[in-house]
């Protein structure tokens, strides 16, 4: 696979080809295949249906008068490199990745939002990519635009390092789990990010942010607290529409910043 590929030319998982993109240069990613309509509906109402195959799911919105693709990642590393390769391939440049989250801070909220800085790599696809040694840091423009949005929009919000795991449950040090075991390499973890101020735990930006700055492209990531690992080790479900409204206005915002230079509200 190329730069140079044609513009009939699907790729293999997402299903895409350029002439489907219109020229979008940017995308919104969540994980849930099922939250894509609704986020692209929320930027815009007239957003069309693209593709779905596997765990991508895609959607066209306008902003603007600019295409935005929303298409689904999946969940963990792996899948989220394949995204950014066939999406890079045709001609995707920004990535904002929508997610949700477990915090680790006392002073973080549930449904708070969490807008990363960097993330600990503790996921396996991003060292196909860069040696651990190189960081997986997110874009400082990007970036901006979600803390802006959020500012704008008075969500509470969090900026700052995140644990991005491979694993759901030893990565992020559950026990609730099968076999009740932590790895060692994996016990007391918590805690250590706790003490090195890191926020919160995801599955998705470690591979997301490396592959960004690999690519010569720009990432940033933005995600809602659905789990505060202080009290329960299990999300809880009644705050995700909280959760997914206030990242939808985020990231409409945001949007808004990047390819207009205003708020959208
Ligand atoms: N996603 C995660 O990876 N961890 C959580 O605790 C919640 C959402």
């Amino acid at each position: 696979m190329n730069q140079d590929i044609q513009d009939d030319n699907i790729l293999y998982h997402v299903k895409l080809n350029r002439k489907m993109l219109a020229g979008a240069d940017t995308a919104v990613l969540p994980g849930d295949p099922g939250r894509v309509e609704k986020t692209a509906r929320m930027i815009d109402p007239d957003a069309v249906f693209l593709v779905s195959n596997r765990e991508y799911t895609s959607w066209l919105a306008e902003l603007g008068g600019k295409k935005v693709l929303v298409c689904s990642t999946g969940i963990g590393g792996p899948s989220v490199s394949i995204c950014i390769e066939e999406l890079a391939s045709l001609g995707v440049k920004n990535y904002f990745r929508i997610g949700t989250t477990g915090a680790i801070q006392d002073r973080i909220n549930a449904a708070d939002l969490v807008i990363t800085t960097a993330s600990v790599r503790l996921d396996g696809a991003s060292t196909h990519y860069a040696p651990l040694e190189y960081p997986a840091v997110a874009d400082f423009d990007l970036t901006t635009h979600l803390v802006q949005a959020a500012e704008n929009l008075k969500i509470p919000f969090h900026k700052g390092i995140t644990a991005s795991s491979d694993t759901f449950y030893p990565g992020q040090e559950r026990y609730d789990t099968f076999s009740g075991y932590v790895p060692r390499k994996f016990q007391g973890s918590l805690k250590e990010w706790q003490k090195l101020n890191v926020l919160n735990y995801e599955m998705e930006s470690a591979t997301l942010l490396t592959l960004a700055s690999v690519f010569g492209l720009k990432a940033a990531m933005v995600a809602s607290v659905i789990a505060i690992r202080g009290r329960d080790e299990t999300p809880d479900d009644s705050i995700l529409p909280l959760a997914e409204e206030r990242l939808a206005s985020c990231i409409r915002e945001a949007l808004s910043l990047l390819l207009t230079g205003e708020g959208y509200s």
